[in-house]
């Protein structure tokens, strides 16, 4: 069976994005943006984490409440605009571990290659959030995942802010298993492989590298 696709469509998220989207958008407000998203999508990405019944004492009465049922979610950086979610994220789920996986897209080939791996070493445990604001071609989410199965991640939900049609495709093909979730599905990819009308290098925009 196919996960599913989330299109993030509450108001503030579309009103932030399209001002990221923006050209003249400056550095600082970028970055507050991006965060203030990724927050909303790391509570859209738990929204089905299971729940237990526990025992509580208010200081009025006792009674049973509900808690998370398992460790708290893992979070998986694809270096190095992936970053630019982490902090919005973990203003959600401050007890998240955090891996980093070290990708760059070949010019040529736009094909992943891999520089830098560090992952937590129980993923297995818990729902594994992989970040990375631009889903384009999707080979670099794929590379990612692989990796992340191979070593030991069983529940994996990815996490961008814009997608292309065709990025969605690839890891829908690749990794049908895993649902993504997105503040927008854009309308194609250029031969550049940027996505159209996207919102530029995220990266470069995170980190004011141009
Ligand atoms: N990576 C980006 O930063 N932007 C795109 O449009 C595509 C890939």
């Amino acid at each position: 069976m196919q996960a599913e696709v989330t299109t993030v469509g509450h108001p503030l998220v579309q009103h932030k994005l399209t001002i990221m989207r923006d050209k003249r958008t400056a550095l600082p407000d970028f970055r507050r943006l991006l965060r203030e998203i990724s927050l909303l999508l790391a509570y859209e990405v738990t929204r089905h984490l299971e729940l237990k019944q526990v025992e509580v004492e208010t200081p009025v009465d006792t009674t049973t409440a509900p808690m998370l049922a398992r460790p708290e979610p893992c979070l998986i950086t694809i270096l190095r605009a992936g970053n630019g979610l982490l902090d919005g994220m973990l203003d959600l789920i401050p007890s998240a571990s955090v891996g980093h996986v070290g990708l760059y897209r070949d010019p040529q080939t736009l094909e992943a290659v891999e520089y830098y791996y560090k992952v937590p070493k129980d993923m297995g445990q818990r729902l594994t959030i992989v970040v990375d604001p631009m889903l384009a071609t999707g080979h670099t989410a794929v590379a990612a995942l692989d990796k992340l199965k191979q070593d030991g991640a069983r529940e994996i939900s990815f996490v961008c802010l814009v997608a292309a049609p065709e990025g969605i495709a690839e890891l829908r093909r690749a990794h049908p298993d895993v649902p993504i979730v997105t503040a927008a599905v854009d309308e194609r990819l250029n031969d550049k492989g940027y996505i159209v009308p996207g919102l530029g290098d995220a990266g470069d925009r995170i980190f004011g590298t141009k």
